[in-house]
């Protein structure tokens, strides 16, 4: 399986599957693959005639006290995890490829959906996101693109660009892959220590607890949001960016369920920052 490394090369593979007249399907990622990123590949693999997966650890999406530098790379063990999977190409361009100098266009989109929660924490985080997915859009061209609902809200967004700029793909939404225990599988895992890791499973612990309030008839967002909250504290020492219950296809806040809800957490557990979410069904 080739590892591309240049735009002019990886629009090549792409026209010649285009001439075969194959589907293509596109899985962005930043790397350090785990089993919700192969997931995505799998669903692609078994929908699409040619997939190209994405490796780029795109630097306009981190804030500048974020965790670009630190943030794990091995493109070796990736681009065999993908191949794997059966991909059929790892485009993996460098900053300068992606960004030369002199790069001055950006994609800002300015709903709720983008503004709310991430948008409100990581400022400049979805202007990143966005035009990077616009970009190997553009490269890839692809019949469809998967993510992942474990960043429920960048997938709304990209669903939200896709349809204001009329590009011509479908995004697919696939479900978030857990750990044994429920710990939602992340990148960013990697960071915590035995500690942590177990006062991580609060978050998956919360969010079921509200998942089975809710179901169990308790309507009061706050009242869910509070469970989720008791439940991150009761853990041990972290920092609770938000506990939000929304609506699932806006993200406005709710106030009662009356219908399905997502409830969204992003917390500080150690130092390392961690999302998650889940459907709440009234
Ligand atoms: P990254 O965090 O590497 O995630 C790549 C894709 O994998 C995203 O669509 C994400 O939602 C999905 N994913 C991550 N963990 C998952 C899990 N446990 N279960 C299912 N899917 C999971 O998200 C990004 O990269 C970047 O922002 C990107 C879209 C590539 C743009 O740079």
């Amino acid at each position: 399986m080739p590892i591309i490394h240049t735009i002019a090369d990886c629009r090549s593979f792409v026209a010649n599957e285009h001439n075969e007249g194959h589907t293509i399907g596109l899985v962005p990622t930043m790397g350090a693959l785990h089993e919700g990123h192969l997931s995505l590949m799998r669903r692609a693999r078994a929908e699409c005639d040619a997939v190209v997966a994405s490796v780029f650890v795109n630097p306009t999406q981190f804030g500048p006290s974020e965790d670009f530098a630190r943030y794990p790379r091995d493109l070796e063990r990736d681009a065999q995890l993908a191949a794997g999977t059966g991909v059929d190409a790892v485009f993996a361009p460098s900053a300068a490829e992606m960004y030369p100098a002199g790069f001055a266009t950006f994609v800002e989109q300015s709903a709720p959906v983008a503004e709310r929660l991430e948008g409100q924490c990581r400022p400049g985080h979805f202007r990143g996101v966005l035009t990077v997915c616009l970009k190997l859009f553009n490269i890839v061209g692809p019949d469809r693109a998967y993510f992942g609902r474990k960043d429920y809200q960048q997938a709304l967004v990209i669903t939200r660009m896709v349809r204001d700029l009329d590009l011509p793909l479908e995004i697919i939404r696939c479900d978030t892959v857990r750990e044994p225990d429920g710990l939602a599988l992340s990148s960013r895992n990697q960071y915590l220590d035995e500690a942590t890791r177990r006062q991580a499973l609060s978050i998956s612990r919360g969010l079921g607890r509200a998942r089975g309030a809710a179901a169990a008839g308790e309507r009061r967002a706050a009242a869910l949001a509070e469970i989720i909250r008791a439940e991150l504290l009761a853990a041990g020492p972290c920092s609770i960016d938000y506990v939000d219950i929304a609506d699932p296809d806006t993200l406005a806040p709710v106030e009662t369920l009356d219908g399905p809800a997502v409830a969204l957490v992003a917390v500080r557990i150690g130092g390392t920052r961690l999302i998650d979410n889940c459907l709440l069904e009234p």
